[in-house]
C-alpha cells in the first residue's frame, strides 16, 4: 500500500493539460488487450474495480506493472485519461 501511496503522489501532479487520451489509445492497444478486450471496462458499475479517478489511475498503474514493460507516469496518466473518456466517465 506504500507503494500505492507513493504512486497516487505523483500521479496527482501531471498538470491536467499533460494528459493525451489518443496516446492512451495507442498504449492501451499495444500492451493492455493480451489479457482483456475494452469490455472489462463496460462491466457493471457493481462489479467493476473503478469508482472514481484515484481508483482508475490505481488500476492502471498496478495493471501496467503486471505487463513487465516499463511505463512512464505520463504514460499512465494517458491511459487513465484515455479509459476515463472513452469508458468510465469518472468526475476528476
Ligand atoms: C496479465 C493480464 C492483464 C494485462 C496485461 C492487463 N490487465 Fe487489466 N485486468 C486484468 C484482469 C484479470 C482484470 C480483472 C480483475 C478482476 O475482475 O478482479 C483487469 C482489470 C482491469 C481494470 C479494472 C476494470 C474494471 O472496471 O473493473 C482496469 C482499469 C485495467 N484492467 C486496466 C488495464 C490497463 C490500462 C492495462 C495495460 C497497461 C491492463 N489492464 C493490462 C488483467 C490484465
Amino acid at each position: 500500500m506504500k507503494i500505492a501511496a507513493a504512486l497516487m503522489a505523483i500521479l496527482a501532479c501531471v498538470p491536467a493539460w499533460a494528459q493525451d487520451a489518443q496516446r492512451g489509445k495507442a498504449l492501451y492497444d499495444t500492451h493492455c488487450v493480451a489479457c482483456h478486450y475494452e469490455r472489462i471496462h463496460k462491466r457493471d458499475p457493481s462489479r467493476s474495480l473503478v469508482r472514481t479517478v484515484t481508483q482508475l489511475r490505481l488500476e492502471v498503474a498496478q495493471r501496467a506493472a503486471n505487463t513487465g514493460q516499463r511505463f512512464t507516469i505520463v504514460d499512465l496518466d494517458d491511459l487513465a485519461e484515455y479509459l476515463n473518456r472513452t469508458h468510465y466517465r469518472l468526475e476528476k
